[in-house]
């Protein structure tokens, strides 16, 4: 009997010391110390021993149980060890998701960087801002129909006394002025040379598919002697072909803004039809109708703006062009977003496609 007992003792331990589950371990007690098991059928034979037997085996039975539940313990803690020890290295780790910059703020650094690497500094002037920059001095006196569509936003405050009402800049032309006087003040006066990119927010009172409230413009103005539209022409040409793409070419077609004498809308060629399409005949392309994209206005900087910038008009003449960067950016990417206003909604499913 005693033997018997040693026996199961040492192949349970056998058998636990192998298995490598924890499935395996619990068929392993079963087998030994569940109520049918091996063990337990040896216990129920002790009352047949006889009586100086009896004592010696029942001990030796419970010190078997003992080992082998606390051989069950071991094992199973090694298993549990060896679970939380796998551990492989080259999984690839989780990767946490990374956001970006808006668009439109892509866009900005983008035109920023184009014009910054033919000389132009970009600068900020006021949002906020007097009458007197973003009109009067513009040559917009207050009774001029060309104010109208500037769709302003005015605020309600004591008017300064030169300057006049405080408002919302319509436009980003309200920097002109506020750089020649810039420029003005420096030490080497205007002989520092204009070459200015204003970029900023601008607000007009309007809001549907087209257009915002708050959007943004950027602004070139450069100012020296001898500035023809030649130059406005190259710096032109130049950006659409660095912005756009190679074999990009712009048009001035005349206009008419206040602040510029002579003025142009600028259109450039369309993508499409690589400005191939004439209307008249039959021929318009899907996108331009005529070959052409409108892009915004320039002209060459009036005599008398620089002149209430402060600068001699006799001796410097200067262009400016002022376009808007939603819609730049939107012909750069052939977008054709059926409502503008998406662009400000902080609608990520629409903002992570950029
Ligand atoms: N400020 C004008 C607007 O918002 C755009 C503009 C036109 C700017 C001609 C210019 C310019 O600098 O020369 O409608």
């Amino acid at each position: 009997m005693q033997e018997k007992i040693q026996n199961i003792k040492n192949q349970a331990i056998a058998q636990i010391t192998q298995a490598s589950s924890s499935g395996e371990l619990e068929d392993i007690r079963i087998s030994y110390l569940g109520r049918s098991g091996k063990l337990a059928k040896l216990i129920k034979e002790i009352k047949r021993l006889k009586k100086e037997e009896r004592k010696q085996v029942g001990i030796l039975a419970n010190d078997a149980k003992q080992t082998i539940e606390k051989q069950l313990k071991v094992q199973q803690n090694k298993l549990r060890e060896m679970v939380r020890e796998w551990f492989d290295p080259t999984v690839p780790g989780a990767k946490t998701p990374k956001g970006h910059l808006h668009l439109v703020t892509q866009a900005i650094e983008e035109i920023a960087g184009v014009f910054e690497k033919i000389g132009f500094v970009r600068v900020r002037y006021p949002e906020v801002e007097w009458d007197w920059f973003a009109f009067e001095a513009l040559n917009m006196p207050k009774w001029h129909p060309a104010r109208d569509t500037l769709e302003t936003f005015f605020i309600d405050a004591k008017p300064h006394p030169k300057y006049g009402q405080i408002l919302l800049t319509p436009h980003t032309s309200s920097g002109q002025i506020r750089e020649m006087e810039r420029v003005k003040g420096t030490k080497a006066g205007v002989d520092s040379v204009v070459r200015m990119i204003n970029i900023a927010k601008c607000y007009r009172r309007q809001s549907d598919v087209s257009h915002v409230p708050m959007f943004h413009q950027f602004e070139g103005l450069v100012i020296d002697e001898g500035i023809a539209i030649t130059h406005l022409k190259g710096t032109l040409d130049y950006f659409a072909r660095n912005f756009f793409g190679p074999g990009r070419k712009t048009r001035l077609r005349p206009y008419h803004f206040q602040f510029t004498e002579p003025s142009f809308e600028v259109d450039i060629t369309c993508d499409v039809c690589k400005g191939t399409a004439r209307l008249p005949d039959g021929q318009g392309c899907k996108l331009c109708k005529e070959g052409w994209l409108e892009l915004g206005g320039a002209g060459m900087v009036h005599p008398t703006v620089l002149k209430n910038g402060g600068i001699d008009n006799k001796k410097y003449t200067g262009f400016a062009f002022g376009w808007g960067v939603e819609r730049t950016f939107m012909m750069k990417s052939g977008l054709e977003i059926d409502d503008i206003r998406l662009i400000y909604s902080s609608d990520l499913r629409f903002l992570k496609q950029f």
